[in-house]
């Protein structure tokens, strides 16, 4: 068996996955960091992290393992190839693979005897061994389990939280056979402290991680629908829950916009490899029809809410997909000021912490604005959607003060007051 320090480590993708699992690497291997944006190479060679995952101080310690390359020939070197490349969806919410059938073709030119291939991405039961695998296989003449090995190893980080880092969080591990499993377990287990859970093998990992994330969709679709029943009703979804909590087996999930590459994409995988086998999953779906539907909700009850108000300034607090996160992907905020904007009488002003300048999607719209600095007693509609950290220390009470008499507050995830709707 080949000495797991002679291993060369090539993590292809170095966004919010890959780059906090490279640099765990390089504190026990020699890694090459290959990414296709030359301009997130550039910045990491200077040591920048633009996802904020890594800090500065870290990438310097590390700097004499890590090198970073926008050249696929500079990891021609390396025997073990993690894959950690986006899989977004199309916009007919089907999987995109793009990104890992390019580095299979790529792979497929430089790869030795003896290689492993590892992916890390978020795909459907199948992809690593039939996509990937077969790609390789067909277009470089080696063989699986012969020549070269496959693994699949799902990342379970969440971006922002510095307590569930990569080393902290216990780790699926699978491989085509049972020479591969060793390896990769070996590897995998020099940096990781919470332990390696072995799969019983890929398609069983690939399946693992896709339901992580379709749990938590459908979850936080209840608590959604939750929210418009409790509301309509004239209940307080959070003095609901509040009570409920306190049933020893109650699980407590937070209504929210689900945005991101995750949470509101993953379970399209799973739909897509089930509709193929011809089975129709009417919950997983039920849910992405929830999720997808919040912004039209809030955006509905903003115009109930105005309706007597001639000329409504509404504050947006909060753009990005999530909280203490630059990453803007798939924020359902868009929709919303989208949806808000069509009533040209409408003023809406866009205020996040991370954001400075107007996102491309809405800089056309007119009357959308993105401010830094919140005027007292000036907004009619106070939307509390995104609960970023500085929201959360400016308090309730200071955050009130930005509206005008009988404006309206709407805490969604209930972070900063407990109540979903309230007057100022
Ligand atoms: N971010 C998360 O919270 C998270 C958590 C668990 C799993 N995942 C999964 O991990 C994977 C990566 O997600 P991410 O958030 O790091 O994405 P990301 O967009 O932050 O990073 C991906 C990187 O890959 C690069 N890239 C794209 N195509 C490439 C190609 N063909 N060759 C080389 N590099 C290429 C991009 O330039 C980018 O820097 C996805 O499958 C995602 O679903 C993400």
């Amino acid at each position: 068996m080949k000495l797991i320090k002679n291993f060369k480590i090539a993590v292809i993708g170095l966004g919010y996955v890959g780059l906090p699992l490279a640099t765990a690497f390089s504190s026990k291997f020699k890694v090459i960091g290959y990414d296709t944006d030359k301009s997130r190479i550039k910045e990491l060679q200077k040591f920048v992290d633009r996802t904020n995952e890594v800090e500065k101080k870290k990438l310097l310690k590390i700097k004499k393992n890590l090198k970073y390359t926008f050249n696929f020939d500079d990891i021609k070197k390396c025997n073990f190839f993690i894959l950690t490349v986006p899989t977004p969806i199309t916009k007919k919410n089907k999987p995109d693979l793009k990104s890992i059938i390019d580095v299979a073709e790529k792979l497929a030119l430089i790869i030795r005897k003896g290689s492993f291939v590892i992916l890390e991405s978020t795909v459907y039961p199948g992809v690593t061994e039939n996509i990937l695998g077969k790609i390789i296989e067909k277009k470089s003449n080696l063989k699986i389990n012969k020549d070269f090995y496959l693994g699949y190893s799902p990342e379970r980080i969440n971006p922002g939280d510095k307590i569930h880092t990569i080393e902290n969080i216990k780790k699926v591990v699978s491989a085509s056979n049972k020479y591969s499993e060793k390896i990769i377990y070996n590897i995998y287990k020099k940096i990781i402290s919470k332990g390696i859970f072995l799969a019983k093998d890929i398609k069983t990992a690939e399946a693992a991680k896709v339901i992580e994330n379709t749990q938590r969709d459908l979850n936080i679709a209840f608590m959604n629908e939750l929210l418009i029943i409790f509301n309509k009703m004239q209940i307080d979804y959070f003095d609901v829950i509040k009570a409920a909590k306190t049933k020893w087996n109650f699980i407590d999930f937070s209504p929210g916009l689900v945005g991101g590459h995750c949470i509101g994409v993953d379970p399209y995988y799973l739909t897509y490899a089930s509709k193929k086998i011809g089975i129709n999953p009417k919950v997983i779906l039920s849910g992405r029809y929830t999720n997808n539907y919040m912004a039209e909700y809030i955006s509905s009850l903003v115009l109930k809410k105005t309706s007597s108000i001639s000329n409504p300034r509404i504050l947006i607090l909060g753009y990005t997909f999530k909280e203490n996160v630059p990453d803007t992907r798939n924020t359902k905020i868009n929709q919303l000021c989208t949806l808000l904007s069509k009533n040209k009488n409408y003023k809406i002003y866009l205020n996040d912490p991370y954001i400075h300048k107007l996102p491309k999607k809405l800089e056309l719209k007119k009357n959308i604005f993105l401010i830094k600095k919140l005027k007292k007693n000036y907004f009619d509609t106070i939307l509390f959607l995104v609960p970023h950290s500085n929201y959360l220390k400016m308090g309730l009470k200071n955050i009130k003060k930005f509206g005008r008499k009988n404006s309206f507050v709407i805490d969604l995830k209930g972070k900063i007051s407990g109540k979903f709707i309230q007057q100022t």
